[in-house]
């Protein structure tokens, strides 16, 4: 699509009729955000929306850098999933002053200022911990013996990483049995999972659980867990969050024991968001993805239609 006049949403015109949108991704961190990225190419392509995709490798810099980019191709919206929640004022102003409307997608912002974009689709991560704090004090109730709990957080700064840490701490704090007695940033990957769990595995002699904020940290630990000779999901309890097919294959084997599903599939609602602000039609503030929770026997039977 080339660029032309005012379609009224600020942005350019494609000579094809087409909406251009520019989808500035976080990167490829993890099984989550793959299938994300596939699911927002392939429902553009459906759509019939022009996608300008970049991968900013985990860093803001470059995020900030390839809005910047769209702004001056005067994309008619523009989407992203900010790598972490702060520091996004000067770069949406900009967007705002040029009138192209911006959604955030999967990760929210900080910003006070609520008109720098449209909308936000995505989870609930506060309680995607709580629903995995809440099955752990299911796990254990009854049992009055010290609960020792490692935790891999994922990017620090980043929504997600910040609100499953605190809906599982909220949650858990109600019984001092429970310990968080390491918690440290996995990054979200397979590789810094793995590694930051032989840190725990040296520093800790005695942990119960695991709670990784998502499958592929939760996925790098058990290589880990094995690695030391220990039994993953029997001698440490393992809770991770996405329920991507890798992770749900593990916990089907008995390697994880509770998976709290993140849904990665945003694309076809997001194309809908940006279709309607376009047309200039309200949009809500907030779209909620729908979620589940899964045990080993959900997994099981799960597993065979499982897309991603
Ligand atoms: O923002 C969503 C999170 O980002 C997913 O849970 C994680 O796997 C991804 O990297």
């Amino acid at each position: 699509a080339a660029c032309g006049g005012d379609n009224g949403a600020g942005g350019s015109q494609p000579d094809d009729g087409k909406i251009t949108l520019g989808f500035a991704q976080v990167g490829a961190e993890s099984g989550w955000r793959t299938a994300n990225t596939k699911s927002i190419q392939d429902s553009a392509k459906e759509a019939g929306i022009d996608l300008q995709f970049s991968d900013a490798q985990q860093k803001q810099e470059n995020q900030i850098k390839a809005i910047r980019s769209y702004i001056t191709q005067k994309v008619d919206v523009i989407a992203f999933s900010p790598v972490v929640e702060s520091g996004w004022d000067t770069v949406l102003l900009e967007a705002k002053d040029a009138k192209i409307p911006v959604i955030l997608t999967d990760r929210a912002v900080d910003s006070k200022d609520t008109t720098l974009y449209e909308t936000f689709i995505g989870s609930d991560f506060v309680l995607e911990g709580k629903k995995a704090g809440e099955w752990l004090v299911g796990q254990y109730q009854g049992k009055p013996e010290p609960v020792n709990i490692v935790e891999l957080q994922g990017t620090t700064g980043s929504a997600p990483a910040n609100d499953r840490k605190s809906g599982f701490a909220d949650v858990i704090k109600a019984d001092p049995k429970f310990k968080i007695v390491a918690s440290q940033t996995g990054d979200f990957t397979r590789a810094k999972g793995k590694e930051v769990m032989e840190a725990f595995l040296k520093a800790n002699k005695d942990i119960d659980v695991l709670y990784a904020h998502n499958d592929d940290m939760g996925l790098g630990a058990i290589e880990a867990i094995e690695g030391a000779g220990l039994k993953p999901g029997v001698d440490i309890r393992i809770i991770t969050v996405d329920a991507v097919k890798d992770g749900m294959q593990a916990l089907a084997d008995g390697k994880i024991n509770y998976i709290v599903e993140c849904s990665p599939l945003l694309g076809p609602q997001l194309m809908d968001l940006v279709k309607k602000v376009v047309a200039g039609e309200s949009v809500p503030e907030r779209v909620l993805t729908e979620e589940t929770t899964f045990t080993q026997e959900q997994a099981k039977a799960a597993l065979p239609n499982r897309q991603y």
